[in-house]
């Protein structure tokens, strides 16, 4: 038995060597023709250049509209860094696949876009190419900016081109390879990236449509509060607006999934987004800071819009009987809770914290947020927490003149996650926070960030 089939071992040997051979001529013929093909698929020309419009050729209407836009669509946030000139670019943008710059906005001719025709800025912001036909990453959120209209487009460019031109060129992206060649990007535009405007839903009235457009077209709000896939992609379906990690902070869901106890009235809406602070939610902080700053240049009729679009995500109306009891509540643990010394913990936040966040029976007053009714306390993720301990609020962030101080340099990591822990035992029903201790040090190490 042993001789046969070693005797038949060699013709078999030289068929299967035959036979790879003949796959591995097939699979890099193959591999050629894909990958030329594949060039040919990620391929977009080159825009010719032009000479600079002079600002005179832009209406004064045109620039005023394109200024609003480029607000709400915050383009200064992402394309300015802090002490730098406006739209120079040099923002730095982490991300698990490494750190993206941003590039420089301003009409210069060689380091920014002053060479850019409409028609190469309008396939950057629809398709996410630039003017040399190289394709743009996602951290550019072109993936909503694609939904804004030509008209819209045309307004923040001639805004752009009206901009003081500065000589800054763009800062190398230092991104894991092969995620850097750009090329690839045609790729990920394949798995999930769909170009086209903005589409009126015929089931709602022209408002809420308004609203739809600002918020997935030019403010994004879902590029931070969509969770993302394994490739960065937001998800979609049911995932919508569901939360996300972002930049150290968590964007909590905007859908009935939030937290907090109170739901999202468009009351609270307004105030929060436009006015920097909602009587039950306590203020935009971190990331969420610059996105409600940018949003207040909307007209009074596109705040209302973009209320009424978020409300309706949020189901407001089907949460708003919880409201009553959730404040009641709220006020009793005040109540209770207040002056206790015999609990460590609880001492340690009276004498911290209760000065500001203590809310008699006359209900909750909104410059003193209740830490019972939000979301910070509520969230799976103690980041926003311990952030607002550790860096406080800045004159800057939430409401106009009202700062929380910051408790980084008092309080030792143990001591800011004795009160997070005390707050989540005592205003929540959620299991307490893992490991919180070493989260704080963390946070700490990583420090307050741009935001
Ligand atoms: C979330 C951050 C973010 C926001 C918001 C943002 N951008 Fe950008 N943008 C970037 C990054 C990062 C790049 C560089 C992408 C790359 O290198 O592929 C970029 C690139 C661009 C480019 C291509 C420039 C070039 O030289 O290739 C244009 C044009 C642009 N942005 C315009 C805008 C406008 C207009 C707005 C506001 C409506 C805006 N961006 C808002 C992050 C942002
Ligand atoms: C750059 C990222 C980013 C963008 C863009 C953004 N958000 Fe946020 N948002 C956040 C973060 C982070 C928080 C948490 C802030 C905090 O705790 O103070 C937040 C908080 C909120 C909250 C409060 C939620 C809660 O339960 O406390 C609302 C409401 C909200 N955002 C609405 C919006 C809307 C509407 C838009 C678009 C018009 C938007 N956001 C765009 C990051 C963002
Ligand atoms: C001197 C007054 C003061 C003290 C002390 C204070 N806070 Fe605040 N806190 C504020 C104000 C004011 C705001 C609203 C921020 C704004 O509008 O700028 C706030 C906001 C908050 C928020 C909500 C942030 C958001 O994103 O909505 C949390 C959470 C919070 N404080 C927790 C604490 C904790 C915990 C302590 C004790 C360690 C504390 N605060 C101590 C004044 C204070």
């Amino acid at each position: 038995m042993p001789t046969s089939a070693s005797s038949h071992s060699q013709p078999n040997r030289r068929t299967n060597a035959r036979r790879l051979r003949r796959w591995a001529l097939c699979a890099a013929a193959f591999g050629v023709a894909g990958l030329f093909g594949f060039a040919a698929f990620a391929w977009r020309p080159a825009i010719p250049e032009i000479a600079t419009p002079p600002s005179s050729s832009f209406s004064a209407g045109v620039v005023s509209r394109g200024v609003m836009l480029s607000s709400a669509g915050y383009c200064a946030t992402c394309h300015s860094v802090k002490g730098g000139q406006p739209f120079a670019g040099g923002y730095a943008m982490k991300s698990p696949f490494g750190t993206l710059y941003s590039t420089n906005i301003t009409p210069d001719r060689e380091t920014g876009i002053g060479a850019w025709s409409k028609e190469a800025f309008r396939r950057a912001m629809h398709e996410g190419v630039a003017r040399d036909g190289s394709h743009l990453f996602p951290g550019f959120p072109y993936d909503h900016f694609t939904k804004v209209s030509d008209d819209d487009v045309d307004a923040i460019y001639a805004f752009l081109m009206t901009q003081p031109a500065v000589r800054a060129p763009a800062r190398p992206n230092e991104l894991l390879f092969p995620l850097g060649i750009r090329a690839l990007q045609a790729g990920w535009k394949l798995l999930f990236f769909r170009s086209g405007r903005f589409e009126h839903s015929p089931d709602h009235d022209a408002k809420w449509n308004r609203g739809a457009y600002i918020a997935e077209a030019l403010s994004h709000c879902s590029a931070c509060h969509t969770p993302r896939n394994l490739l960065g992609a937001e998800r979609s379906g049911s995932a919508r607006y569901t939360g996300a990690a972002v930049d150290g902070w968590f964007a909590p869901a905007l859908t009935p999934a939030n937290p907090s106890p109170m739901p999202w009235t468009a009351e609270e809406l307004r105030a929060y987004l436009f006015e920097g602070l909602s009587r039950f939610h306590g203020a935009p902080s971190g990331p969420m800071s610059p996105a409600a700053h940018g949003l207040t240049a909307l007209s009074a009729d596109d705040r209302e819009a973009l209320v009424t679009y978020i409300a309706s995500i949020g189901g407001d109306a089907s949460r708003s009987h919880v409201a009553a009891a959730a404040v009641n509540r709220a006020l009793q643990i005040n109540a209770t809770s207040a002056g206790r010394q015999i609990d460590r913990d609880a001492g340690l936040y009276a004498t911290a914290c209760a000065s500001c966040h203590y809310n008699g029976s006359a209900g909750v007053n909104a410059s003193r947020p209740d830490l019972a009714l939000n979301s910070a306390v509520h969230l799976a993720d103690p980041a926003n927490l311990i952030r607002v301990i550790l860096f406080g609020v800045g004159g800057s962030e939430g409401a106009n003149g009202l700062v929380m101080p910051a408790f980084g340099s008092g309080f030792s990591d143990a001591e800011v996650a004795r009160i997070a822990a005390y707050l989540r035992r005592t205003r929540t029903d959620q299991p307490p926070w893992p490991d919180l201790e070493k989260t704080v040090g963390e946070i700490r190490a990583q420090g307050k960030g741009e935001g």
